[in-house]
C-alpha cells in the first residue's frame, strides 16, 4: 500500500465507527448499552467505539451458539469442509481491508499483517480438507462376540479468548479446527484490538455458514471473557495470552472441569554458536526480537551467545539493529512500529529500567523514542543489554516488547542448560553448521518448537504449543483438530450375550 493510501485510511476513519456484537449472524448491541473506546497506537486518536460485553451477552452468545450446533455437527464433514474451504476464498478477497483494520488498532507493520491475513485462509483450507478424514478405528478385543470402534466427536460451544498482537491469526488457529470438528464459536477478542474481528464476522455469511456457528462478544478480559469461561454450556476455552490470565482461565475452567488450550507466551532462547553461518545468525537473532517490535509470543528474547564470537557478533547485530527505521507502521518503509497498547508502553519501559538497575550494560536504545509525526506517542526504541546472567528479572520473565538480553556461553552444554533456565518452553533457536549439534540442540532445548538456522518459521501443516509454563495443547496440524474432539469407544455385541451378570464382562 503507498504512502498516500495510509494517509486516506486515516482520514476515512476521522469519526469512530460504532462496533456491536455479532450474535447468531446479526450486530447486536450491548445488553447495558455501553461502549468504550479503541485507539490507534500510532496516533493516539480513537478511531472506534467497541460494544462492552457483560454476562447478558455472553448468555445470548452461547445460546446462538448452542442452536447452531445442532445444524452444524449434523452436517456431513465434507459438507463443513467446502463451507471452510470457501470461507479461505472469501478470506482472500477481503484480506487487505482486514489487514489495515489490524494495524490501526495495534500499530504492527501492515508489511507483515498484509501478508499474515492472505496467510490465515490457508488454515481453512487445510483444516476444510481435513474435516473428512477424522477416521476412528475398529479395535480388536480379547472379548468374543465384540465389535468395538471409536468415533469422534465435537466438543459443543467452544469459548475462544485471543489477545491483541496478532488477532486474527491466533484466532485461526482455533477456529479452523474447531469448526472442521463440528463445534461452534463464541470468540471473546482483546479489548485492545477486537475491529478486525467483528470485519472478520461479516465473512462467515457468504461463505456459506449457518447463523450462529461463529459469534463475538466484545469487552474486557475480567467481565466479559471471565462470563464466557464460567457459562455452563461452554464445553472448552482455547485462549492465547499471558500467563497470568491463562493460570486464572485454567482455574475458573477446572470448576467445571472444562477441556483448555492454553498459549502462554515465553521467553525464548536464540543461541548462537561460533560455527554458525555469521550473516544468518544476526539476521535470525534481529528477526527473534526486533520483528512486530517485539510483541510475539515467540520473541527470540535471550541471545544465547557463544563468548568466541560475542564482540564480533554484537558489531553485527548493533549495525542491523540501530538501522532500523521507527515509523508509521502503514508506511512499507517502516522496520518498527509503536507498541500496541499503553500498558504494555508502559511495561516495557519499566523492564528497560529494572536491567538498567540489576546492572545489564545497555548497548543500544534503552527508552522511549520520539517518532516525527506519532502523536500516539508509544514507541520504544530497538534496545539491547549484554552482560546479562540468568538470575537477571530480565532473563527470566517475558517483556513482550524490543528488548534483546544477551547472556554469553562457553561450552555446548552450558548453552543447554541457561537457554533450559526459565519457567517457560515456547520456541527455540539454534544456529549452527555443526548436524550433530543441531541434533543434540533439538533434543535438549525445553521448547514446543526448536528452529534451526532460521526462526519464527510457522505452518498450518504444523504443530505449535508450549512446554512448562508456555501451555497446553497444540494448535497447527493434523493433531490440533483432536484438541476439538472427544473420543467414544463403542461396543457392540454380535451375539445375545447371557453370560452371568454380577462381574464385569
Ligand atoms: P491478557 O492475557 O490479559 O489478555 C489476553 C486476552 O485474555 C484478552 O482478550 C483479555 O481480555 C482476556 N482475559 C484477560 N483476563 C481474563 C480473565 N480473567 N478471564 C477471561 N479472559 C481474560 O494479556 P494483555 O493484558 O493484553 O497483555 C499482558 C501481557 O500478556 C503482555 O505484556 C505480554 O507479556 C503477554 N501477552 C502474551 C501474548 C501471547 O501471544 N502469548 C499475547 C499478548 C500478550
Ligand atoms: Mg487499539
Amino acid at each position: 500500500m503507498s504512502g498516500s493510501l495510509a494517509e486516506t485510511v486515516r482520514k476515512t476513519a476521522a469519526v469512530p465507527q460504532t462496533y456491536d456484537h455479532f450474535i447468531g449472524g446479526a450486530l447486536v448491541g450491548p445488553a447495558s448499552g455501553a461502549y468504550f473506546e479503541s485507539t490507534d497506537p500510532y496516533t493516539g486518536e480513537v478511531w472506534a467505539n467497541v460494544a462492552r460485553g457483560t454476562k447478558a451477552d455472553i448468555d445470548r452468545a452461547v445460546a446462538a451458539a448452542k442452536t447452531a450446533f445442532k445444524e452444524w455437527s449434523a452436517l456431513t464433514p465434507s459438507a463443513r469442509g467446502k463451507i471452510l474451504t470457501n470461507l479461505a476464498d472469501v478470506i482472500l478477497k477481503h484480506a487487505e481491508r482486514l489487514a489495515v483494520t489490524e494495524v490501526r488498532d495495534n500499530g504492527k507493520l501492515l508489511r507483515e499483517m498484509a501478508s499474515q491475513t492472505k496467510y490465515i485462509a490457508e488454515w481453512y483450507r487445510y483444516y476444510g480438507g481435513l474435516a473428512d478424514k477424522v477416521e476412528g478405528s475398529v479395535i480388536p478385543t480379547d472379548k468374543k462376540n465384540i465389535f468395538n470402534y471409536t468415533r469422534y466427536e465435537p466438543l459443543g460451544v467452544i469459548g475462544m479468548i485471543t489477545p491483541w498482537n496478532s488477532p486474527l491469526l491466533l484466532l485461526t488457529w482455533k477456529l479452523a479446527p474447531a469448526l472442521a470438528a463440528g463445534n461452534v464459536a463464541v470468540i471473546k477478542p482483546s479489548e485492545f484490538t477486537s475491529v478486525s474481528t467483528l470485519e472478520f464476522m461479516k465473512l462467515f455469511k457468504e461463505a456459506g455458514f449457518p447463523d450462529g456457528v461463529v459469534n463475538t462478544v466484545t469487552g474486557f478480559g475480567a467481565e466479559t471473557g471471565a462470563a464466557l469461561v464460567e457459562h455452563p454450556d461452554v464445553k472448552k476455552i482455547a485462549f492465547t495470552g499471558s500467563d497470568i490470565s491463562g493460570q486464572k482461565i485454567y482455574e475458573a475452567a477446572a470448576r467445571q472441569i472444562k477441556h483448555v488450550t492454553l498459549e502462554l507466551g515465553g521467553k525464548s532462547p536464540n543461541i548462537v554458536f561460533e560455527d554458525a553461518d555469521f550473516e544468518a545468525a544476526a539476521l535470525g537473532v534481529i528477526a527473534g526480537i526486533f520483528a512486530a517490535t517485539g510483541q510475539t509470543c515467540i520473541a527470540g528474547s535471550r541471545l544465547i551467545l557463544q563468548r568466541s564470537i560475542h564482540d564480533k557478533f554484537m558489531e553485527r547485530l548493533l549495525d542491523v539493529a540501530g538501522k532500523a527505521k521507527m515509523g508509521d507502521p502503514l508506511q512499507p518503509s517502516t522496520d518498527v512500529g509503536p507498541v500496541a497498547t499503553k500498558p504494555q508502553y508502559e511495561k516495557v519501559l519499566s523492564y528497560i529500567d529494572i536491567a538498567k538497575k540489576e546492572g545489564a550494560r545497555c548497548v543500544l536504545g534503552g527508552g522511549a523514542s520520539s517518532v516525527p509525526g506519532a502523536t500516539g506517542n508509544q514507541f520504544v526504541a530497538p534496545t539491547i543489554f549484554t552482560g546479562v546472567n540468568t538470575r537477571m528479572r530480565i532473563a527470566q520473565e517475558e517483556v513482550f516488547g524490543p528488548v534483546l538480553a544477551v547472556i554469553p556461553f562457553d561450552t555446548e552444554e552450558e548453552a543447554y542448560t541457561i537457554a533450559n533456565d526459565t519457567a517457560y518452553g515456547l520456541g527455540a533457536g539454534v544456529w549452527t553448521k555443526d548436524m550433530g549439534k543441531a541434533f543434540r540442540a533439538s533434543e535438549r532445548l525445553e521448547s514446543g518448537t526448536v528452529w534451526v538456522n532460521t526462526y519464527r518459521a510457522l505452518s498450518y501443516t504444523s504443530p505449535f504449543g508450549g512446554y512448562k509454563r508456555s501451555g497446553l495443547g497444540r494448535e497447527g496440524g493434523i493433531e490440533a483438530i483432536k484438541e476439538y474432539l472427544q473420543t467414544k469407544s463403542v461396543w457392540l455385541c454380535t451375539e445375545p450375550d447371557r453370560s452371568y451378570p454380577f462381574v464385569m464382562k
